[in-house]
């Protein structure tokens, strides 16, 4: 008899609590959806005021922890999730698809935050900085939020949940978390590894269940000082206007169609394993995934069958087989959606050179498999060319000058992540200069972000924040300009300055 599944309870105020609902849901494996993952909260507004209520009281004390031994809390998270690793990149692919060794990397990408935030407690920098007038001292210094309401995708369900918890709680807020709900597991592992590390109570809050239901109300909560989001461009619009009434503080991460370009003289074979990876990577279901590659005429037809032959013989399948390399779509809709889109890109007469289809047969029947797809002679007015599609569909452009290329690329409402393949220094570095992305890459794949650097995006693929490095401090506190007179008399800045210059 198959093992009854878990059931998993919201975290608030330091306690596991069932939702004031009674109501729950269902996690399934999207690799084998006859595997129920866990049973979770389907939690409503009750269960979020109580968690902002539980936050908002920890905050009074939370501010006020030294900020160096806040780090050393974060930092025993992060050795938490190392000495955890392993069990944990497992309940990652069981509950979003992603193959092993990248349900590691994303494992790991939660450890290099905590452990980079952890650094931050101790440093965290104000200025000081001359004043104007005499025996008077100028120092900037961060100061916390409040209740930051976090809310998280399922494509890195751990790494991305990190980028926000980490710099929030060393800033000395607290938190609220709602994950996706396709991957409540993941978070459910990170909130449990704060509780067992001894972050204190009301400091880490979770609840889970639907956006509209737990995503709007804490959206809209007045005791929520600042969202935190990830995913849909829609969605993140929503949030935008929603926190705009009353100037609540956002940072919004959202699409992208990344372009790669390469150029007639790249080392073939490397760009080829760099848009392979970047495509069909993750399944496509990256932010920064390739989705548009963009290849000068002279290799266009080479380079075009080379990428053809190595998709058509990638390995799909349940991400837990080590051999496998691209795992299913995280779920039914995903599955449509790519499907609908290939549906689009033959309509709009673009030539499909492999994939299109769902795969079928054995093991393939119990999820959502579907084959890495690739669009050949695809044009800038095409949907497939502009829109996110989130899945192995790649879009493959050929142009004739350096300059053409660019365009193409630039030619996009996002901006997130882009890429070169060429050997010339000149053109990679008028690439660099010229591509407008919040990332940029020469020799190597859109995907691939380092922890300490800033990650986000220009145009419509964010709002001007960056997550990542020493950056993401920014979002998560605001500066205080702080001016200590000691003359004991009354200075008036910009008028009682024409004295000071006397030195007789
Ligand atoms: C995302 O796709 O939402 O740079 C995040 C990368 C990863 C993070 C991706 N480090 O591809």
């Amino acid at each position: 008899m198959a093992k009854k599944p878990t059931v998993y309870k919201n975290y608030i105020d330091g306690k596991w609590v069932a939702s004031a609902t009674g109501k729950t849901f269902e996690n399934v494996n999207p690799a084998d959806t006859s595997e129920i993952v866990g049973i979770f909260q389907d939690s409503d507004e009750r269960d979020v005021n109580a968690a902002v209520a539980a936050a908002k009281k920890a905050y009074r004390k939370w501010r006020l922890v030294p900020a160096p031994k806040r780090g050393e809390l974060v930092m025993k998270l992060g050795l938490w999730l190392m000495e955890n690793k392993e069990r944990l990149a497992r309940d990652a692919t069981r509950e979003m698809g992603k193959v092993l060794a990248e349900t590691r990397g994303d494992l790991q990408e939660g450890i290099d935050m905590a452990l980079l935030c952890a650094g931050e407690g101790r440093r965290m920098y104000g200025e000081t900085t001359p004043a104007e007038l005499p025996n008077k001292f100028a120092m900037t210094v961060r100061q916390p939020l409040g209740v930051c309401g976090l809310i998280t995708p399922w494509n890195f369900p751990m790494a991305i949940p990190t980028w926000k918890m980490m710099p929030a709680l060393v800033c000395g807020n607290t938190v609220v978390i709602k994950p996706a709900t396709l991957t409540p597991l993941t978070v459910w592992n990170l909130v449990k590894g704060a509780e067992e590390v001894g972050i204190p109570k009301g400091v880490v809050n979770y609840v889970t269940g639907s956006g509209r239901r737990v995503g709007d109300p804490l959206t809209k909560h007045p005791d929520v000082s600042l969202i935190s989001f990830t995913g849909s461009t829609e969605v993140g619009r929503s949030i935008n206007l929603a926190c705009a009434t009353d100037f609540k503080r956002v940072g919004l991460e959202m699409g992208g169609k990344n372009a790669v370009i390469v150029m007639d003289d790249a080392n073939l074979e490397l760009a080829l394993d760099g848009v392979l990876w970047g495509a069909f990577g993750t399944t496509g279901q990256r932010c920064t995934a390739t989705s548009r590659c963009i290849v000068q005429k002279g290799v266009y037809d080479k380079f075009l069958k080379a990428l053809t032959r190595r998709a058509k013989a990638l390995k799909v399948g349940n991400g837990l087989d080590e051999s496998v390399e691209m795992g299913p779509a995280v779920d039914a809709s995903q599955l449509k959606t790519d499907l609908d889109y290939i549906a689009i890109g033959k309509k709009e007469g673009a030539r499909m050179v492999c994939g299109g289809k769902r795969l079928k047969g054995g093991d393939y029947d119990k999820g959502f498999f579907i084959e890495p797809t690739i669009f050949a002679d695809v044009t800038p007015d095409m949907r497939i060319f502009k829109e996110e599609i989130f899945g192995p569909v790649l879009s493959v452009v050929p142009f004739d000058t350096f300059e053409e290329g660019i365009e193409i690329a630039n030619d996009s409402l996002y901006g997130l992540s882009g890429s070169i393949y060429t050997q010339d220094v000149n053109r990679a570095f008028a690439a660099m200069r010229d591509i407008q992305t919040g990332i940029f890459y020469v020799n190597a794949p859109t995907i691939g972000a380092e922890n300490h650097l800033p990650f986000g995006g220009v145009k419509q693929t964010g709002n001007g924040h960056r997550e990542g490095g020493h950056e993401a401090l920014d979002l998560f506190s605001e500066w205080k300009a702080i001016y200590v007179d000691f003359s004991g008399t009354l200075q008036r800045a910009q008028i009682d300055t024409d004295d000071v210059v006397k030195v007789d």
